[in-house]
């Protein structure tokens, strides 16, 4: 069942947080519908630009109705991820999306305030939520190009007028993290303590956490074990994530660790079965890792075990 994420988010808020994850194909689609029936979780699936034009935007859309027609008892909302105005609105438009994130965090305080409030009036108009981003993350968005050097966290004194002026329903804010499986050099971490004041100053109102892979160094290793090069990869402690809900974090994203399951199937099959070109052999693999690795995470977000109560919720 389709959901406002604003539904999820009261359920959630300083209990758990919901892991929103990004899809692309039809493989990503069937193990994170697996993996969160067999956690007993409700989620998000997060469709980026980029994944709206990978194919064409319809095919995830169909891909998408179609798994909640094979999988009835699921609860999730269908999120845009960074958003543009004109694909916010495309979205809006188009009936399927039940929230979007505008990004219109590379402009300044009051014009990400503007940007963002023309598209929470179109929004709210068809029953649609919105999510802003203040400050920015480090690493590479989708059109925001932010050396990680200059990244910008989130101002808590600028937050509360942000969200009064923009009517956003939650706020993605910027503590540490960034997009990607190199976010850390050394001993960085997740900035509690801007979270803290930002908590303070929107008692209730629902956080967002974006680039929160946790990029497994075990994964890193089989991956490289298997002719990969990924070197000094480095991720969120994905123990902090329940510390983060109670500050009210009640969404965290997360593609890379995603992709790089991916990675580490294919790696590793057609490393072990160079004879082998039936797509399907890999595919069946990925799917099966896939809804293993939704599973862990959604223990770790917290959301595991609370579909149950959210039907009676959500009817
Ligand atoms: O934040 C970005 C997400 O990981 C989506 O990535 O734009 O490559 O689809 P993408
Ligand atoms: P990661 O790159 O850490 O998975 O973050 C994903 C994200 O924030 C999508 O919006
Ligand atoms: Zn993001």
């Amino acid at each position: 069942m389709i959901v406002t994420t604003k539904k999820l988010f009261s359920a959630a808020y300083g209990k758990y947080a919901i892991g929103a994850y990004n899809i692309n194909n039809l493989e990503q689609t069937m193990g994170l519908f697996r993996g969160c029936l067999d956690s007993k979780a409700p989620f998000i699936i997060q469709i980026s630009k980029g994944a709206r034009t990978y194919t064409h935007k319809k095919m995830l859309e169909s891909l998408i109705r179609t798994a909640d027609e094979v999988f009835p008892e699921s609860i999730f909302a269908v999120h845009l991820d960074h958003g543009d105005e004109k694909t916010c609105m495309d979205c809006i438009e188009s009936g399927f999306y039940s929230s979007v994130m505008i990004d219109a965090s590379h402009e300044d305080f009051y014009g990400n305030i503007e940007t963002t409030r023309r598209v929470v009036d179109a929004a709210h108009a068809r029953g649609i939520v919105v999510e802003a981003e203040l400050g920015q993350l480090g690493g590479v968005e989708e059109h925001v190009a932010v050396d990680e050097a200059n990244a910008m966290l989130t101002n808590p004194e600028q937050a509360k007028e942000f969200v009064e002026k923009s009517g956003c329903d939650s706020l993605a804010c910027a503590i540490g993290t960034s997009h990607g499986a190199y976010k850390f050099s050394g001993s960085q971490g997740l900035r509690f303590d801007v979270l803290e004041l930002i908590q303070k100053r929107l008692p209730g109102f629902p956080l967002v956490m974006h680039g929160s892979s946790s990029v497994p160094q075990e994964e890193v290793e089989r991956i490289n074990a298997a002719g990969g090069s990924l070197r000094g990869a480095k991720g969120v402690d994905e123990n902090q994530f329940k510390r983060a809900a109670e500050l009210g974090v009640t969404k965290v994203n997360i593609d890379t660790d995603g992709r790089l399951v991916w990675t580490r199937v294919h790696r590793e099959f057609f490393r072990d079965q160079p004879e082998k070109f039936d797509l399907r052999d890999p595919g069946k693999i990925f799917i099966a890792e896939y809804a293993r690795f939704i599973v862990h995470k959604n223990e770790k977000l917290g959301s595991a075990g609370h579909l149950d109560e959210l039907h009676k919720v959500v009817g």
